[in-house]
Order: structure tokens, then C-alpha cells, then sequence
């Protein structure tokens, strides 16, 4: 599809998404029901799987080794080490709740959650850097 001023659109809109890549040739499918191979090869996906699942297995231990450590020792319980205990809990969450899900979409190869999902896990983020800089 050509815009007026034969300007080529250089992405694909859609409800409730938007796929950086032109239509041009008819390929690109909603991120919500089908493979987006069509971007990357599918090896990239996998890859990207692998990573999460790394992040995952390094990030929870360590960081939940860091709370039990802190919880443990009252000398380490100084205002400083609020700070590293504010990252840790943060780590915690990205790992049960920001890699779990990218994991899912990487190894499926599309969002598999659907659109009301994805505008919660697009806006939880925003809310979780609040609470935690406004608690801690
Ligand atoms: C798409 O990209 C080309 C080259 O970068 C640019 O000239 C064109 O204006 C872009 N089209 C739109 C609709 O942004
Ligand atoms: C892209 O174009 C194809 C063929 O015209 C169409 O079937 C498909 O729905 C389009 N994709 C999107 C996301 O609109």
C-alpha cells in the first residue's frame, strides 16, 4: 500500500499493536495469533529464549541470596544497603514477572497472551519503578 505523496508507510498498525515492518508484500500477521519469523529468523528467537532463561536462573538466586544475606546480618542492614536491597527486590520482579513473559513470546515466536495482557505488562513497569522509589 502506497500513501498519498507516494510516501511507503515503513510499518504495519494494527489494533492494539504496530509491527515496524511495511505490508508491502502482505506478510506481516498480527503479533497476537501468529509467528513473527517473518522479522528475524527463528534462531533469533531461540536465542533470545536462551538469554531470558539465563537471566532468569543467574538473576533469581543471586538476587534472592543478596535478601536472605541482608535479612540475616544486622550489620548489613545500613541505609546504603537499602539501595542494593531496593535492586535486588526489583531483579526479583523482572525475573518472576518481565522475563518469564518474554521468555514465553520468544519461544512461541508472538505475544501468545493476547492484547489485554500486553497493555499490562506495557504499563506495569511505569507502576512498579513508582512503588519501589517511592517505598523504599
Ligand atoms: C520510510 O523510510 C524511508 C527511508 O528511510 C523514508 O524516506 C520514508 O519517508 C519513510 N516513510 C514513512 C511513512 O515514514
Ligand atoms: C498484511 O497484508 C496481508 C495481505 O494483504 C493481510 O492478509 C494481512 O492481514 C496484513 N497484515 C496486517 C497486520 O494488517
Amino acid at each position: 500500500m502506497v500513501w498519498d505523496g507516494g510516501i511507503e508507510p515503513n510499518g504495519t498498525e494494527g489494533k492494539n499493536f504496530y509491527i515496524p515492518m511495511s505490508n508491502r508484500t502482505g506478510i506481516v500477521r498480527s503479533p497476537y495469533e501468529y509467528q513473527q519469523y517473518y522479522m528475524v529468523d527463528p534462531m533469533v528467537y531461540k536465542l533470545l529464549a536462551c538469554y531470558m532463561l539465563f537471566l532468569i536462573f543467574t538473576g533469581t538466586p543471586i538476587n534472592a541470596l543478596t535478601l536472605l544475606v541482608t535479612f540475616q546480618n544486622k550489620k548489613l542492614q545500613t541505609p546504603l544497603n537499602y539501595i542494593l536491597v531496593n535492586l535486588a527486590v526489583a531483579g526479583l520482579i523482572m525475573c518472576a514477572f518481565g522475563f518469564t513473559i518474554t521468555f514465553t513470546s520468544a519461544i512461541n515466536g508472538y505475544f501468545i497472551l493476547g492484547p489485554t495482557f500486553c497493555a499490562i505488562e506495557d504499563s506495569w513497569p511505569h507502576l512498579e519503578v513508582k512503588l519501589l522509589s517511592g517505598l523504599w
